[in-house]
């Protein structure tokens, strides 16, 4: 077949159903996405717009915002928000922009006093937004000025399991029911008492979709990462997906005899029969990629920083009585992870050059392993058609696939999963 010229039609209207044809087909018939969704500028911005301005957007850890007087600062959607808590230890989030005349108030994640002032005439706010201090300005002769009403202006945040999410969309159900069933998934891990442990910030030279996508999918898992196909085989792996926006797999059992990489720290107290064996991989809707394990959780955050750049901010969290893990420990387990994500950054950097290379027109998908991107482009397409709404869960007839019940243990016995032989 022949390589499509440079096109001369128009860009399409991603913000109608038209544009996403090939995404809306079942997943037995369905497209890749185009290569634009990940290099296009145009894209970019609308997608800045329609999908991190109005979904709920993981902003961090909770534990980030322990020390008193710590402040977050976020982009949303090409907007700067700040997040904290007030005097009471209650979450507080903020447009980052001055009542008076707009400055930026606070340049980077820091710690402030009761105050957060602006550097430029020093009018300053306490930690629930109210303006507490406008220095000279009651004797410049101004009239009918109420500083109660030049407060920041809020924005939403919640806390859920233990991470933080911010949305500039007033109408956005609350994040348990953006998450749907997943909440009730994760329940036996407690996660809100989980602590992190270390962080590393990356930069990768991908678009955010890609890294998301590889990590939903484990139709890679032999060639990219062989040695962690010894630990956690393809066929122990299964969809994971109630209602709700994310995309899930699970692995039971979490490790074969070959490895030991992920058994050399201590499990959670008191998880079921199910939560001890597994591990759970969820891409959150839209920037999060969670690891779950029975004794430490990785959290990916995901910060779109241009079409083929990203910003990723691991975080490594453990159970609680875990503090004093001995550092060589937790090495084992985070070192292992450093080769496995080391492999994904070169190959969906990989993707990033072939998509920009021009010449790729939309490829199919793998009805048994790559289900869960279908699901997450069509979380896309909706919300760059303004449709929204929240996914339910996989079919029933797909069941088999992907366990049963509340934090299943994977079906057994279906074709291609036979029983363990004694
Ligand atoms: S712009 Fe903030 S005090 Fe003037
Ligand atoms: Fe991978």
């Amino acid at each position: 077949m022949p390589l499509p010229g440079p096109s001369i039609t128009p860009a399409p209207d991603w913000t109608s159903e038209d544009a996403w044809v090939g995404t809306r087909r079942p997943i037995l018939e369905a497209h890749a996405l185009p290569s634009e969704a990940y290099v296009d500028d145009a894209f970019f911005a609308l997608e800045q717009d329609r999908v991190f301005g109005t979904s709920w957007v993981c902003v961090g850890i909770a534990d980030e915002l322990d020390p008193v007087g710590q402040v977050l600062v976020r982009d949303l959607g090409g907007r700067s928000v700040l997040i904290t808590r007030n005097g009471n230890g209650e979450l507080r989030g903020f447009a980052n922009t001055c009542r008076h005349r707009g400055t930026q108030l606070v340049e980077a994640d820091c710690t402030l006093g009761r105050t957060i002032r602006c550097p430029y005439h020093r009018w300053g706010y306490d930690r629930d937004g109210v303006l507490v201090a406008t220095p000279q300005f009651a004797d410049a002769g101004i009239d009918r000025f109420d500083p109660a009403d030049y407060g920041l202006h809020t924005v939403r945040v919640e806390q859920w399991g233990c991470l933080l999410f911010a949305t500039l969309d007033d109408s956005a159900p609350s994040v348990p029911e953006w998450f749907g069933d997943l909440g009730q998934r994760l329940a036996g891990y407690r996660l809100a008492d989980w602590r992190s442990h270390q962080t590393q910030v990356l930069e990768i030279a991908a678009n955010w979709k890609l890294i998301s996508e590889n990590f939903q999918e484990y139709y890679h898992l032999r060639w990219v990462h062989p040695e962690l196909a010894k630990v956690s085989r393809v066929e122990d792996h299964y969809r994971y997906q109630g209602d709700g926006m994310y995309c899930g797999q699970t692995t039971t059992p979490i490790s074969s005899d070959e490895r030991g990489d992920w058994d050399a720290l201590r499990p959670a107290e008191g998880l079921d029969s199910s939560d001890i064996t597994s591990g759970r991989f969820i891409a959150l809707f839209p920037n999060v990629v969670l690891s779950v394990l029975p004794n430490h959780a990785v959290v990916m955050r995901l910060e779109p920083l241009a079409p083929g750049l990203t910003r990723e901010t691991c975080t490594w969290l453990l159970p609680p009585g875990s503090e004093d893990v001995p550092d060589e420990d937790f090495a084992v387990t985070r070192d292992f992870w450093l080769t496995i994500n080391g492999e994904d950054i070169d190959i969906v950097e990989r993707g990033q050059l072939g998509l920009q290379g021009g010449g790729y027109t939309p490829g199919r998908l793998s009805p048994r392993f790559e289900e869960p991107l279908h699901r997450f482009h069509n979380m896309l397409a909706d919300r760059m058609t303004g449709t929204h709404r929240i996914p339910a869960g996989d079919l029933a007839d797909d069941l088999p696939l992907h366990g049963t019940g509340v934090n299943p243990l994977p079906w057994r016995g279906a074709p291609g999963h036979p029983l363990p032989t004694p």
